[in-house]
């Protein structure tokens, strides 16, 4: 996590990195620090907490408004999150500034040298060992041996380090120059007229560029006044991929909203729109042109493993219901976190799903590397274009959600559900497994869903209300069967990291089973009822509905809106559209989700960056 920003052109780099930083803030908010270089020095200023605190110190210290500068949000990794361990870093010669973000796990070793030959740490910090490396180098540099720079300094130094970073540098004494490397985090380079940028997201510099520059893995930028220049690790040139960003600034400010949050959840409707746009032909063929795997590959295809985490790995608990149905093909979902190490069983003939929103996190990434060498196929269900995970998959379904700032994921989550439904489509187009018109109906059901939402959000006073009837509650569950079990799971996710209350989703027909011991009078349930239909699937959750009312909870019930079945149980009932079961959770999770943002808001919670999270988990 953390976000970087680097900066070289004639604007005051003191102002343009502390711009991009408060648009990275969602990375992390431990910590913020800048680094200029000035009239041949350094100047540096760092402070804990959020930006807020950088900014007041700024007005209090000014800093000069000219030169090449750095700087940083932090999500403490290593010590704490105070003043002394917030980012920039210094060398022990105050020559060299470095920000990083990620973890080098080999810096107990290099700490021990660098202390062994005599230099003192400031920090409890893994980056300031990167910092004095560097100096190091530059300092042993004699004339026609050594790192000519800094940038050949920089080579130097990633060459020792393991471990994930993005790392971007200064040097006192070469104003000209700011320098960046990566491995397994990101950062991008924008490209401006006569300037340039280094940020881990191009939200950072967009009001400036919209050209921007990928990196790839082991690679190190250059910014210059004459260009940019990236080359590998050990020095050659390395090829570049220039994308242009076409999303713009606005998509990244809170038009009008008090939450980014609240303004994503209100953008689902042309989040789901964009989701699908393009991937179905007037020919009744569904198109995923990323998916870069041959179909007569997907014929062969025995098993599929979904892995994720949070949010997303909900999203992958529906994929499977759907998955399956559609295909008739064995999915399995696994947090990610727990996959890596259990020596899974996957091979050539296995499809790994791997959902991101952002494409970075390190549990998801490193799972898709274990798969990998395992012969299995992946395919990443991603939000972040150019962003790690994607780019290490065989095959990759955008879900084109646009930002996702807000740190709990709403159209994140939503596009992840689209994204998996088109893929489970896709597979039984493919593999002949839906008969008649089914993809067909599907498809088009899907395709009025942005209608649907917007409908829905324009009337959703009833669970604003609900919210500030709950604020003073300490519990509140959730429950739901079939696809509405990972509804019920990110109802109450969304309920603990923005309201930090006690909520847990349970699957209503689990509860008899132990968890009912929980319900007491007047306890707050939310139950997602699933369409009344052929099945007896909603018979049995009206069942479990009467089984804690009796035992006195208070009932939100969110079901279709003329089901008169369920209404008698309801002391609250949240009506739905209609739509075919495997849907449902398109829009049964809507009304949670402003439930959560409602309720963290009326407590007094800052809902867009919850205590103790990040919006992009780029450790282990
Ligand atoms: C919760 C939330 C997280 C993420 C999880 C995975 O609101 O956002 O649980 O879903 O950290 O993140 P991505 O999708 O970026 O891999």
């Amino acid at each position: 996590m953390c976000g970087i920003v680097g900066y070289l052109g004639p604007r005051p780099a003191v102002e343009v990195v502390l711009a991009g930083l408060r648009r990275l803030e969602y990375r992390g908010y431990d910590s913020a620090g800048v680094a200029v270089v000035s009239e041949g020095s350094l100047r540096l200023a760092k402070k804990a907490g959020k930006i807020a605190n950088l900014d007041a110190e700024l007005a209090g210290a000014p800093m000069p408004s000219d030169g090449v500068g750095i700087g940083h949000t932090r999500w403490a990794t290593h010590g704490a999150p105070n003043d002394v361990n917030a980012h920039p870093h210094l060398s022990y010669d105050g020559r060299v500034a470095v920000v990083h973000n990620g973890i080098i796990e080999n810096f107990a070793a290099l700490r021990a040298e660098l202390t062994g030959s005599g230099v003192r740490l400031a920090s409890q910090t893994d980056t300031e060992v990167v910092a004095h490396l560097l100096a190091r180098a530059l300092e042993d540099a004699a004339p026609g041996s050594g790192p000519a720079d800094l940038a050949d300094a920089m080579r130097l130094v990633c060459r020792r380090l393991d471990g994930a970073f993005t790392l971007v540098a200064v040097d006192a004494q070469d104003p000209e120059l700011v320098v960046g490397a990566r491995r397994n985090s990101p950062l991008v380079v924008g490209v401006g007229q006569g300037e340039s940028f280094l940020a881990s997201d191009v939200a950072a510099f967009i009001d400036h560029t919209r050209d921007a520059v990928e990196l790839g893995q082991d690679q190190v930028v250059e910014l210059r006044p004459s260009g940019v220049r990236v080359t590998t690790f050990d020095g050659d040139e390395a090829e570049v991929r220039p994308f242009h960003v076409d999303w713009d600034l606005s998509a990244a400010e809170k038009a009008g909203y008090d939450w980014f949050m609240r303004k994503e959840i209100y953008e689902q409707p042309e989040a789901v729109a964009n989701t699908l746009l393009g991937r179905y032909d007037v020919d009744g063929a569904l198109r995923l042109d990323q998916m870069s795997i041959a179909a007569s590959e997907l014929k062969r295809i025995d098993k599929i493993v979904v892995i994720a985490c949070g949010t997303a790995s909900y999203a992958g608990l529906v994929a499977k219901y759907a998955i399956e149905h559609w295909t008739r093909i064995p999915c399995e979902v696994e947090l990610a976190s727990e996959f890596r190490y259990r020596d899974p069983i996957v091979g050539p003939t296995t499809l790994v799903v791997a959902i991101s929103q952002s494409g970075e996190t390190a549990d998801t990434l490193m799972a898709i590397r274990h798969a990998r060498e395992q012969r299995a196929r992946v395919v990443a269900i991603c939000n972040t274009n150019g962003s790690t995970i994607p780019r290490e998959s065989d095959g990759v379904i955008y879900t084109h959600a646009g930002p996702e700032i807000g740190v709990a994921s709403t159209k994140g989550f939503l596009t992840q559900l689209v994204a998996c439904y088109l893929l489970g489509l896709y597979l039984a187009q493919v593999r002949g497994t839906l008969f008649g018109d089914e993809v067909e109906r599907l498809m088009a059901e899907l395709e009025q869903m942005p209608d649907t939402l917007r409908g829905m959000l324009e009337n959703q006073d009833q669970v604003l209300k609900l919210a500030s009837d709950f604020s003073d509650n300490p519990s509140v569950l959730f429950l739901g069967r079939h696809v509405g079990y990972p509804v019920a799971l990110e109802g109450a996710l969304k309920l603990k990291e923005l309201a930090y209350i006690h909520a847990e989703g349970f699957a209503a027909g689990e509860l008899k089973h132990g968890p009912i011991a929980l319900i007491e009078d007047r306890l707050p349930v939310f139950v997602v009822v699933p369409p009344r239909g052929r099945d007896l699937l909603h018979d049995k959750v009206v069942s479990n509905i009467q089984e804690v009312r009796a035992r006195g909870a208070f009932t939100v019930v969110l079901a279709e809106e003329d089901d008169d079945e369920v209404s008698p149980y309801a002391d609250v009932l949240i009506g739905l559209p209609k739509v075919s079961t495997l849907l449902q959770p398109l829009l049964a999770i809507v009304p949670l989700q402003l439930f959560a943002c409602e309720l963290a808001t009326l407590k007094g919670h800052d809902v867009d960056q919850p205590r103790n999270l990040a919006k992009s988990v780029t450790v282990e």
